[in-house]
């Protein structure tokens, strides 16, 4: 099987930094499938209900099929059933022996009741629920995962079509939950790379593809081979002394189609895998614009981020063209091999009427089995190149369920009580910058501790280690003498509030947003947050108070506003350590000042960081660790450090020299 494809499929760089190793082999396919099947383990029932029912659905079929023969051999040409004719298989014979000395007018009335009777069972023809449906991925994704088919209608095939619509959303539900839990608990600095528009687009997009294999790989070999067997044996029951190389033949498509569709396989995963890439890609180009609409407005860039979508747009309908091109050469490679068998058939099924081995009768029924072994044929000599597109949506799927989240780091628990402590630590960035080097330092209960230093120089980073949102690349952060590496990340949050440097609000209503620190804080305590953040006063001013609605990202309240309430978010919580990034920058100096004072009493056994620039909210901390490139430069108080030439007096020398 050779690898090497025309270089329009070849595999392109798309927008993704995170899962840029997209080729898969046939061994990773078959990885896949054996991982997509786990998934029905769960769903047994519903599969096992569905099997039963495909395997009932046969039963018309094979009834069905003769009674054209009947219709023409004895009701048209009036013939008396012959028993050294061609014979009825044996489920028919209740049938025959009840009507064989009937009328021609008899045996038609008999006839029409009989395919009454099946009809209502089983309906004419296939029932399916489905969605209209286009060439691209968001309609066949609904429809893989929300639509569901049965070989009959009545009532059968009724039933078979609900039972097959919840397995696939039980399943599509599964893995979507799956992925998505693993994805909003990425570590901080993946997310950071994770692009918002691709996620979007893996839990809606790639994730439907699960039932659609599962299907393929369990139902479509179960329909086929039962459904071959089935013809293959009346075949041979009826028809076996005048065409037994009908059968044959008819066989001779499952490695006719293999033959020829197999080769296209790597090309096939190809082009999926380019196609959702580039789907992901518009995704992210609309999720950049449309997040960052203001600044898009504001520096006149409307058409140039309409150009960039656009062609994203465009570059993901050319791929979507180019899976749709390698499906039609699959189509015709599988037909190719069915023409041959068809024209061979048809002269030889004719020239046996004609030479009377076969009734005219005979002529349908034969041709049914023929084509419907043929196609089963074609089925399982198709099963293969199907798979290829379903499985490369899926790799994109387990490749996100596979990536180490901060929970698989660790399982201890603790209670904050008396210090955190750093020892040697490094921080580099998974990009390689070195943001924090060589940390030693203790922070104890009840103290406030001011960090300061130039911007990047690393208080973020610092900061972001006490909830684990960085853990040290090098030495260790202790917290009472536990290392935190063996602490979880759920433990270490439920210990440790982050207000962050940027505001980040939910576009629902004040208790909303504040109910995500605290879910059962009851609205006292909501108030006394708002109070010592200073927002209790703008909060009553709105209409609705507490259970006013927020805009896009908490939008219709001024920046200041939105700090504010964050900072309230972050009090809320009372956990023993609080760390406040950048909190005073929209706070005016007497709520600042409140802020403070609150945050200093006395007997609180609080652990209280603060980032800081304004010189006001340094002094009163009771420790300042100045850091420089990095580095702990000077550790002491306001008075202390200002007493002698450190580091931090040449830049509160400098802040005041330019503010
Ligand atoms: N996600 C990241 N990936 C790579 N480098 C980063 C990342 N975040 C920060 N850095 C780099 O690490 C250094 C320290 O950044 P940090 O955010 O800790 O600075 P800071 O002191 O908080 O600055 P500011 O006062 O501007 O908030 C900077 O040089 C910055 O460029
Ligand atoms: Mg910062």
């Amino acid at each position: 099987m050779s690898e090497t494809t025309p270089s329009a499929f070849e595999t392109q760089t798309f927008d993704d930094r995170i899962d840029v190793d997209v080729k898969i082999g046939s061994a990773d396919v078959f990885a896949i499938i054996k991982r997509s099947l786990g998934y029905l383990r769960d769903f047994r029932h519903l599969l096992t209900a569905k099997i039963v029912l495909v395997l009932v659905s046969i039963i018309p079929g094979i009834v069905i099929v003769w009674l054209p023969k009947i219709m023409t051999d004895q009701v048209v040409l009036g013939r008396p059933f012959h028993d050294d004719e061609v014979p009825f298989p044996p489920y028919m014979m209740p049938f025959v022996n009840l009507i064989r000395d009937w009328s021609q007018m008899e045996i038609m009335g008999a006839v029409i009741a009989l395919f009454v009777l099946v009809l209502f069972i089983f309906g004419r023809g296939e029932n399916s629920v489905e969605l209209a449906q286009g060439e691209d991925s968001a309609t066949q994704s609904e429809n893989a995962m929300n639509a569901g088919s049965s070989a009959t209608s009545g009532i059968v095939g009724f039933i078979e079509t609900l039972v097959h619509v919840r397995l696939s959303q039980h399943l599509t539900n599964r893995i979507r939950s799956d992925l998505f839990a693993r994805m909003k608990e990425l570590p901080t600095t993946t997310l950071d790379d994770q692009r918002i528009g691709d996620a979007v687009y893996r839990v809606m997009y790639d994730a439907t593809q699960l039932p659609s294999l599962c299907h393929l790989i369990t139902l479509r070999p179960i329909i086929t081979i039962v459904g071959a067997a089935v013809m293959i044996y009346l075949m041979n029951y009826s028809y076996g002394d005048v065409a037994p190389e009908l059968i044959y033949f008819a066989l001779a498509l499952i490695p006719l189609s293999l033959i020829t569709t197999v080769p296209l396989a790597p090309l096939f995963r190809r082009v999926e895998q380019n196609s959702r890439a580039a789907g992901s890609a518009t995704t992210n180009a609309l999720e950049q614009s449309l997040g960052n609409i203001r600044l898009v407005q504001s520096l006149g860039g409307m058409s140039e981020e309409l150009k960039s979508v656009d062609e994203k747009s465009q570059t993901s309908f050319r791929q979507f063209f180019y899976v749709r091109v390698v499906g039609v050469l699959v189509y015709f490679a599988s037909l190719a091999a069915l023409i041959g068998m068809t024209i061979y058939a048809a002269l030889g099924i004719s020239n046996d009427v004609i030479a009377g081995r076969l009734t005219v009768g005979d002529f349908w029924v034969i041709g049914t089995f023929f084509f419907g072994l043929g196609e089963a044929a074609l089925g399982i000599g198709t099963l293969w190149i199907t798979a290829q597109g379903h499985s490369a949506a899926l790799r994109r799927v387990f490749f996100f369920i596979d990536q180490k989240t901060e929970r698989d780091d660790a399982a201890g628990e603790i209670t904050f009580g008396d210090s955190v402590r750093f020892d040697g630590v490094d921080y580099h960035y998974p990009n390689g910058r070195a943001a924090l080097r060589d940390i030693n330092l203790e922070l104890s209960a009840g103290e406030v501790v001011a960090i300061v230093g130039a911007t990047g120089s690393g208080k973020t980073s610092l900061a972001y280690m006490i909830p684990g949102f960085l853990r040290p690349t090098r030495g260790s952060m202790w917290i009472d003498d536990v290392d935190s590496a063996s602490i979880s990340v759920e433990s270490l949050r439920a210990n440790a509030t982050y207000v962050f440097q940027e505001h980040q609000l939910l576009s629902t209503s004040i208790r909303e947003n504040l109910a995500l620190a605290k879910p059962d804080a009851t609205d006292d305590e909501m108030r006394e947050a708002l109070t010592t953040a200073g927002a209790i006063d703008f909060v009553t001013d709105l209409p609705a108070g507490l259970d006013t609605v927020l805009g896009r990202s908490g939008d219709t309240l001024s920046v200041g506003q939105q700090q504010r309430l964050c900072i309230a978010r972050g009090l809320i919580r009372k956990t023993p350590i609080l760390v406040l990034d950048e909190p005073t920058a929209a706070l005016d100096p007497e709520t600042e000042n409140a802020l403070v004072t609150a945050l200093r009493k006395p007997d609180d056994a609080r652990l209280v960081v603060i980032i800081a620039h304004r010189l006001s909210t340094i002094r009163r901390a009771d420790r300042i660790i100045f850091l420089d490139d990095g580095e702990i430069r000077d550790v002491g108080r306001h008075d202390e450090l200002m007493a002698s030439d450190t580091g931090y007096r040449r830049y509160v020398e400098l802040q005041s020299g330019s503010g």
